[in-house]
């Protein structure tokens, strides 16, 4: 099934907020647990979480991560009022980029995003942000949807996911399926950015995960 782009921003209120109400609570701790699983040793102390979002990881890194500062990114202001609101602390930071945004600084000890390279409608967009935003050694983990084979899938993965769900999520969750890449698809966006290194495997019936560290 071909890949059909979605508009890149979450920058609509009503999109954003149907977003930030709904619970992805047991999913995201799920990958929070993962990511803690892939890195004993932590993450660092200096975290950036790439398309942050309303926050849902970028809080649950700081609470996983109580000595990290963690800094959220988004191009989309909507998004940025409803994780503002949530903060509770200096630890956390958001701020509006939208990617690419070559004045960021680097030097972060990890690289996490969730969710957004389907929103990309040019894949290197994320895999160069990594590489700048990345200390030498940063450890990276690139959490997405992966596209489904056919309709029918696509649409028994929203069944099976979004049946109780309000009509915007619901349609938002089928574009961000067909706007996914496949595995074969990022492993040519690894080798095109030079981050081969980085191990990339099929999570659950849905996702797509790549992980590992940059190099040193
Ligand atoms: C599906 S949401 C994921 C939010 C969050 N990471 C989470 O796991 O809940 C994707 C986010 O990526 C943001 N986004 C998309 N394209 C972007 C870009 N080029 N630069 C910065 N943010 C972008 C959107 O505005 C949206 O907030």
């Amino acid at each position: 099934m071909e890949r059909i782009c979605e508009a890149e921003l979450m920058d609509d209120l009503a999109q954003a907020e149907a977003y930030g109400a709904a619970d992805f609570s047991s999913s995201d701790r799920d990958l929070v647990e993962w990511i803690a699983k892939q890195f004993p040793g932590g993450l660092g102390e200096n975290l950036v979480d790439l398309g942050c979002g309303p926050g849902n990881i970028t809080f649950l890194l700081a609470e996983k991560y109580p000595e990290a500062r963690v800094l959220g990114l988004d191009g989309a202001l909507a998004m940025l009022g409803l994780a503002e609101e949530r903060r509770l602390s200096e630890q956390v930071r958001f701020q509006e980029a939208l990617l690419p945004c070559p004045e960021l600084e680097g030097g972060h000890t990890a690289v996490i995003s969730n969710s957004l390279l389907h929103h990309l409608h040019d894949p290197q967009v994320l895999w160069q942000s990594v590489r700048q935003l990345g200390a030498p050694g940063a450890a990276v983990v690139i959490h997405d949807l992966r596209r489904p084979s056919n309709e029918t899938e696509q649409e028994a993965l929203v069944e099976r996911y979004a049946a109780g769900a309000p009509a915007i999520l619901r349609r938002d969750y089928s574009q961000s399926l067909r706007a996914a890449f496949t595995l074969a698809e990022v492993r040519e966006q690894l080798a095109l950015a030079g981050l081969s290194q980085l191990q990339l495997a099929e999570r659950d019936d849905r996702y797509l995960v790549v992980w590992g560290r940059l190099t040193p």
